[in-house]
């Protein structure tokens, strides 16, 4: 089977750590974001993903082939010259994806177990021109909701990120389709949640596979430490020793929690680290330091005796002794911060090198 992967937008939410790589290599739990999906596309017997770019190609390109070698699986570059939006990149990729065989869609930001198997069952069983992933979620207003049958799983309506409520059950953003869809496509920048699955649902040719377990899109920095503690607590339920890595942790330090360190990190005495905390290769946790529902991107340290709550920390930064950082920061690559001493007080001060 094929796939596509929407690698394209800007990733503004995720800013600045977007300023400086494509979203879809921003590390989730110490491994870029879209590598968790080619991962388990493979898996299931994917042999080919095309990467759907508008933005960024080069750096995508460097760094997926590596990985793409590694699995086995043939990737194909679709730059876009402007931007196509969520469907016209399925047009401009036409040639690599027709065929006999259903193909998978996948927006790059969003996390789950990806049972794909199930989904290719489930598109087969009903034999209709598409499916979509769908989960619960408490804030739909946000996503692309989706209205269906619960017994048969026809969608009877698709409205993307409404205005008034329609419903909780919302686009996972995981789709398989046949070549059929194709036909529905201009070369243009079209959206496929605005224009096309509204005419598929009117049709009766879309429908809803209900996802078990976790789900989250981690295109934003809350949602982003959300997915990142729920992640945790599924490794801890099923494969609880990927989250035990052999790095060098003092004796004295407190583990707490579901805490995921790479083998190369080390930390220091008494450091307080977790619940829900990820640290990438090579950082440095000096003495004292806490650190709870917070990710540490690669090659970055934190020093003695500060704290770290609820943010993400970009790679290569050096965070000083004593600062505080917390409530959704998200603090970019090669950020230093120490203390600034102003006229009769301490004040803190983050400045770029
Ligand atoms: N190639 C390409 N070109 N990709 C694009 C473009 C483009 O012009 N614009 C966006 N993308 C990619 C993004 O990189 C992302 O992987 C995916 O398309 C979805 O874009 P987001 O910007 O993340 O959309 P969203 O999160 O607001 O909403 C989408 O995802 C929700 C689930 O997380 C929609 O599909 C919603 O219906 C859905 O509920
Ligand atoms: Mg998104």
């Amino acid at each position: 089977m094929k796939a596509l992967i929407l690698v394209g937008g800007y990733g503004t939410r995720l800013r600045p750590l977007t300023l400086t790589q494509p979203k879809p290599l921003v590390e989730f739990a110490n491994k870029p974001m879209m590598l968790h999906q080619m991962e388990a596309l493979a898996q299931v017997g994917v042999d080919t993903v095309v990467l759907a770019v508008s933005y960024r190609a080069e750096q995508l390109e460097q760094e997926m082939a590596v990985h793409a070698e590694r699995l086995g699986v043939r990737l194909i570059f679709s730059l876009e010259e402007e931007p196509l939006g969520t469907a016209g990149p399925l047009a401009l990729a036409r040639k690599h994806l027709e065929g006999a065989d259903p193909f998978f869609v996948l927006n790059s930001d969003v996390i789950c177990d990806f049972p794909f198997r199930q989904m290719v069952e489930f598109h087969k069983s009903h034999g209709k021109e598409g499916t979509i992933a769908v989960t619960k979620v408490e804030e739909p207003s946000k996503y692309g909701v989706v209205v269906f049958d619960e017994k048969s799983g026809e969608i009877d309506e698709f409205v993307e990120k409404p205005q008034e409520y329609v419903g909780n059950k919302i686009n996972a953003g995981l789709y398989i389709f046949d070549s059929a869809i194709l036909d529905r496509i201009p070369l243009r920048p079209t959206s496929i949640e605005k224009e096309i699955f509204p005419a598929m649902a009117t049709s009766h040719n879309l429908y809803a596979f209900v996802l078990p377990g976790f789900w989250m899109d981690v295109g934003q920095p809350k949602d982003f430490l959300k997915g990142m503690s729920l992640f945790l607590a599924h490794k801890r339920a099923t494969a609880p020793e990927e989250l035990s890595t052999g790095a060098a942790i003092h004796e004295s330090a407190k583990i707490q929690g579901n805490v995921l360190v790479d083998p190369t990190a080390s930390v220091g005495e008494n450091c307080v680290i977790g619940p829900n905390v990820v640290i990438g290769p090579r950082v440095r946790i000096e003495k004292g330091a806490c650190i709870r529902k917070s990710t540490i991107l690669s090659d970055s340290t934190i020093a003695n005796f500060s704290w770290v709550s609820g943010s993400i920390i970009g790679r290569k930064c050096s965070i000083g002794s004593w600062v505080r950082i917390e409530n959704n920061c998200v603090i970019g690559d090669d950020v230093v911060s120490g203390f600034f001493w102003g006229e009769n007080q301490k004040t803190r001060l983050l400045y770029y090198v």
